[in-house]
């Protein structure tokens, strides 16, 4: 069979180019051209001029005014498993693509076969299309699984073309593709796995999606960096972006919602992995402490807000004589915004780590992207540095800007009755969030209006 002709089309300005290059050379920049299909110059070419050659398809899409279309809720179907439809916003959604990431290993196999089994005994179709293991490694997740009765469809197909034959006569209510890394067309000649390739077949599927009502939900793997492997269009092009956190030495993990266009983005899903798959863990505010028998210096814990529901993240911090060079790490926090804290620490509460070492880590593999956690980063870098723990039952929220003032987070009743709820006793937040009147039982709140003074609050604890 004749390779329909490709072009290379650059990812930076979109450039042509009929063979590869290493510069385009278009815009110049190096390593951006890749391979894709030629789509076949419509008919009747020629005449380049609007009005000449679109004429005749005036008409052919209806306008409507916005006022007049329906508006009507998406029809969702929830997956049983909870977690996973909190994430999605109440369910997979007919016509909806979904794209999950995490690291091998992190459970996106397992959690979309307990959603398919769910779903088949619903009394939906699944089908399950596995691209990196055989019929038999799927059968045998399966059993571990406890569903050896499941009447979910496998088939082991990585050809693109097959995949989308067998999905059409089959139309099946949802279709899991294990991996989307693993697809491949036939109408491209670069290898599996290659931007092109994954770029492409991701389009076919999302069209076959939206044509066939299909939920299609595509795994893809991540790269060393931690973000999705494959071109970022893949991001743009499906609807809900879910991402699997979590450290694979720990058993807990996070499904969390960077896109969705059927729901809240940042929501967070919050899974066990246990003997028998991953198991939703409906209250996970306290999992993310360690268990020290007496306060520790560096650690102080965080409330955090992750979608909907706060949770207790411990944040430690060990500051430690560094060389010519000391060294900022962070694990699960923004390095960046590490090295502005501790330039805030220094000219606004003299707190100097110029030579030291500084790591941060948030406990248990969360990622925390919420500016509200720096207070309680820069109290732990204190404190490891003073070398003094905080009292016992601490906990810290609020944002720190560059002039030092400690600004408020959202909805900081709830995370103070959260951290209230689980025994914490001593509370230092931004003023604006201290509760106007009354107290919260059983919290002692210092509110505090810059670094300094939450500096000063913690000496004051001693
Ligand atoms: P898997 O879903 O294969 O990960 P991914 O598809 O993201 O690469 O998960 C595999 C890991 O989960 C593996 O280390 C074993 C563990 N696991 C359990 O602990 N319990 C179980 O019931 C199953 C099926 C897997
Ligand atoms: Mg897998």
């Amino acid at each position: 069979m004749a390779k329909e002709k490709s072009v290379y089309v650059c990812t930076e300005c979109g450039g042509t180019s009929p063979k590869w290059l290493g510069k385009c050379p278009s815009c110049g920049a190096w390593n951006t051209l890749i391979e894709q299909a030629s789509t076949p110059a419509s008919a009747g070419g020629g005449q380049n001029r609007f009005g000449t050659q679109f004429a005749a398809l005036a008409g052919a899409s209806e306008l409507a005014v916005l006022s007049e279309i329906e508006a009507s809720d998406v029809a969702r179907t929830p997956t049983g498993l909870d977690e996973l439809d909190r994430v999605l916003g109440g369910g997979i959604v007919a016509g909806g693509v979904t794209l999950i990431g995490g690291d091998p290993g992190i459970g996106k196999s397992t959690l979309l076969l307990q959603a398919a089994d769910a779903l088949q005994n619903a009394g939906q179709l699944a089908l399950y299309v596995t691209g990196e293991e055989s019929g038999a490694q799927v059968a045998m997740r399966a059993r571990r699984l406890g569903l050896e009765r499941s009447q979910v469809q496998v088939m082991a197909e990585i050809q693109l073309e097959k995949i989308l034959a067998t999905l059409d006569a089959n139309r099946p209510a949802i279709a899991v593709i294990d991996s989307i890394q693993t697809v491949y067309s036939d109408q491209l000649t670069s290898a599996p796995g290659s931007v092109a390739q994954v770029r492409e077949c991701a389009a076919h599927l999302t069209r076959f999606a939206k044509a066939s009502g299909t939920a299609v939900v595509l795994v893809g793997h991540v790269t060393k960096e931690g973000a999705l492997a494959g071109p970022r269009v893949l991001e743009h092009m499906v609807d809900t972006v879910l991402y699997f956190e979590g450290d694979t030495h720990s058993s807990f993990r996070l499904v969390r919602a960077i896109k969705n266009r059927f729901g809240a983005v940042n929501e967070i899903g919050v899974f066990a992995m246990t003997e028998r798959g991953l198991r939703g863990v409906a209250n996970p505010s306290a999992i993310f402490l360690s268990q020290h028998s007496e306060p520790v210096p560096g650690s102080v814990v965080l409330v955090t807000l992750e979608g909907t529901r706060p949770m207790l993240v411990e944040i430690q911090a060990l500051v430690d004589d560094g060389g010519p060079s000391p060294r900022r790490l962070s694990v699960g926090l923004e390095r960046d915004r590490l090295a502005m804290l501790l330039a805030v620490l220094h000219r606004h509460a003299g707190v100097a780590c110029m030579d030291q070492d500084v790591f941060v880590n948030a406990v248990g593999g969360v990622r925390i992207t919420e500016p509200a956690a720096d207070l309680a980063v820069m109290l732990a870098i204190a404190s490891s540095l003073r070398g003094k723990p905080l009292p016992k039952g601490f906990i810290a929220f609020g944002e720190v800007g560059l002039a030092g003032e400690v600004r408020p987070a959202p909805r900081g009743q709830e995370r103070l009755k959260e951290a209230a709820k689980l025994g914490f006793s001593v509370a230092i937040v931004p003023k604006a969030n201290a509760p106007k009147k009354g107290a919260i039982e059983g919290l002692t709140i210092h509110a505090v209006e810059r670094i300094e003074q939450a500096l000063d609050a913690v000496r004051g604890l001693d």
